[in-house]
């Protein structure tokens, strides 16, 4: 949430910076800002709005500054406005700085301020932690760096910030806890970022800074230090990322194509690790963890969002195939209540961004308590990845598209083979299912591909549908979390009312809902619950509900009552939600597109939660 972009060096900074919040912008649109140094000082511009909207606005400025910090925003702290968007300049004018995150004790530092005579421009608690270190580096006549220093020690909450000082031409002053910052080294220049989308263009050599660490960056000079103003040795990892990763490619929409990569990304993520035909799974950090995950009292899933949903997946899997008792929680839940966790419990902590303020939080508080924390996350170095004993990336590449797919088929695939994996070294397992369910696995790719193919079927539906208000989404067993998947994708890109519901539970209350207007998708492949669901269809269609159900090739019975149906290839229950969500993912997308939206950039939303 929110993007934040820095240069030094010898380039221009503006193209630089704009180029980078179009990369980021992602994670926020609500408003966007730029502030240069030179000469004159430091120069602000800001919009409310997306990139574009500065972009136009900026458009007949020359502004010779080889130094420079953007931002694209999601707003916490106050409505989205030219007011409230970031860079924020201090009360001196001599700073300007960013921020992605909250500040918790704003409200007592602001109080302090305004005893002090400070007035504030916005409702965010941004400017007051600015104004807050404008007004230490005054009264102590020191360094921005050691001001900056001070201030942290008092802040509570999340934060990355970035500052220039009007009066330094080369200086970047940056610090993280809990918001990601990475850090491109050039040849005599630098660029900071939320991620590392607007730096692989320049540079592949980047540093993850860690929490508690202020940097400061100057074109041919990178210091770190932690709060105690100690020197810590920078740690430079070579990105693995191309240009290709964050483009288009000829699509309308990165959801699209995030969409269109799935049978890539799932074969790049069972590649090197599955071999169907050997039986073998090859799991270097789940190897290591193999004997406490095996002997685990019990294994808690924590995840957020779709990530949820494909922890809910990952408990029927796993207590199928390992027979070890798995709960599934929200992130925000368990980190806020008293959980019981034991030492020797295992949590398996799934992320996309990996940076997720609430499983974030959520996993150090478990692993405070003794647990094992299992990370399997797509961003390479992140927060949860570093935070995590052991674990496994999923190499879904960049997920641009606000709405996650690729990224929820990947986990869906990491998962099954630690599940497969830990079953069959146990015991719980036998060798003819396992031998069974790896080749299913291993098939995955080539029939997600069929799947696709039903793409132009599946946008007829959309276009006859679009206009309804709500929809209900129904799966029983694997295909359950499916269902809810389903929903929120619904909602979140074409903004319309979706419920998903285990299709069983319909008769304890939902079904009232029911009318001849009110669509309802069922996730009804062939498993061992098909006729059960198929009796719940026959329920929905006695009440004259629209039913539009995703089913297996040769299922007769279903399309019998069925208005629409997309058929999907065969495939064991425990792979087949692979398939299952392409089609629910397809059909938020093209009513999204019908009716107009920015299905990239959904309303009040944004990628990567950095705050709680
Ligand atoms: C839904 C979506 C969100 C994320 C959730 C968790 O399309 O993108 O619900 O799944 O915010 O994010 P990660 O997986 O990055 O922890």
């Amino acid at each position: 949430m929110c993007g934040i972009v820095g240069y030094t060096g010898p380039r221009q900074a503006y193209p630089v910076i704009l180029k980078g919040l179009k990369r980021l912008e992602y994670r926020g649109y609500d408003s966007a800002g730029i502030a240069l140094v030179n000469s004159d000082g430091l120069n602000v511009y800001k919009k409310k709005g997306k990139v574009a909207v500065l972009e136009e606005e900026m458009e007949n400025l020359h502004i010779n500054s080889h130094i420079g910090i953007g931002h694209t925003r999601w707003a916490t702290h106050g409505e989205p406005s030219d007011r409230n968007a970031h860079p924020h300049v201090s009360q001196s004018g001599n700073i300007a700085m960013i921020h992605n995150g909250i500040i918790e004790n704003y409200s007592q530092i602001k109080k302090e301020l305004l005893k002090k005579g400070y007035t504030f421009k916005s409702d965010t608690d941004t400017e007051v932690l600015l104004n807050f270190i404008d007004d230490i580096l005054q009264k102590n006549e020191c360094t921005l760096e050691e001001a900056v220093r001070i201030a942290l020690r008092r802040i509570v909450g999340a934060y990355c910030i970035l500052l220039v000082h009007k009066d330094d031409p080369e200086t970047i002053i940056a610090a993280r806890k809990g918001s990601p910052l990475v850090i491109g080294i050039g040849k005599g220049e630098h660029f900071l970022a939320s991620d590392a989308s607007p730096i692989i263009e320049y540079t592949k050599e980047v540093v993850y800074v860690n929490d508690y660490e202020i940097a400061i960056v100057k074109p041919d000079e990178l210091i770190l230090k932690n709060l105690g103003n100690d020197k810590q040795t920078p740690f430079i990892t070579k990105l693995n990322m191309e240009m290709a990763a964050i483009e288009k490619g000829g699509y309308d929409h990165f959801m699209l194509k995030e969409i269109f990569e799935q049978p890539t990304t799932i074969y790049d993520c069972l590649r090197g690790r599955l071999d169907a035909e050997q039986g073998t799974i090859v799991m270097g950090g789940i190897q290591k963890y193999a004997d406490q995950i095996m002997n685990a009292p019990r294994i808690i899933i924590i995840a957020c969002g779709t990530s949820w949903h494909a922890g809910l997946v990952a408990e029927y899997i796993i207590e199928e195939t390992c027979r070890i008792p798995v709960e599934v929680e929200y992130a925000s839940e368990f980190r806020y209540r008293n959980p019981v966790v034991h030492k020797g419990d295992v949590i398996i902590a799934i992320s996309q961004s990996g940076e997720t303020a609430d499983t974030l939080v959520a996993i150090e508080k478990a692993k405070e308590q003794g647990a094992v924390i299992v990370g399997i996350v797509n961003v390479v170095g992140s927060s949860i990845a570093r935070a995590s004993h052991t674990g496994s990336y999923t190499h879904a590449g960049p997920e641009i598209g606000v709405a996650s797919t690729k990224a929820f088929t990947a986990q869906l695939a990491v998962l099954t083979m630690v599940a497969l994996k830990i079953g069959y070294e146990k015991g719980t397992l036998n060798k003819e299912r396992f031998m069974y369910l790896c080749k299913e696995l291993s098939e995955i790719p080539a029939k997600a591909e069929q799947v696709l193919k039903l793409d132009d079927h599946i946008k007829e539906i959309a276009l006859k549908y679009k206009d309804a208000p709500d929809f209900l989404y129904l799966g029983r067993g694997y295909n359950f979390p499916v269902a809810l998947e389903g929903a929120l994708k619904l909602k979140e890109i074409s903004y319309i009312h979706a419920e998903g519901y285990p299709a069983a539970e319909m008769k304890h209350g939902p079904i009232a809902l029911v009318t001849s207007e009110l669509p309802v998708v069922f996730v009804a492949t062939k498993d061992a619950y098909h006729e059960k669901v198929v009796s719940n269809m026959q329920e929905i269609k006695a009440r004259k509900g629209i039913v539009i159900s995703v089913i297996t090739e040769g299922d007769t019975v279903s399309p019998t009552l069925s208005n629409d149906v997309i058929t999907i290839p065969a495939a064991d229950e425990i792979v087949a939600p692979m398939l299952s969500v392409i089609p629910l993912q397809l059909l938020a997308y093209h009513i999204g597109v019908a009716k107009g939206y920015d299905v990239d950039k959904p309303r009040n939303l944004a990628k990567s939660v950095t705050v709680e």
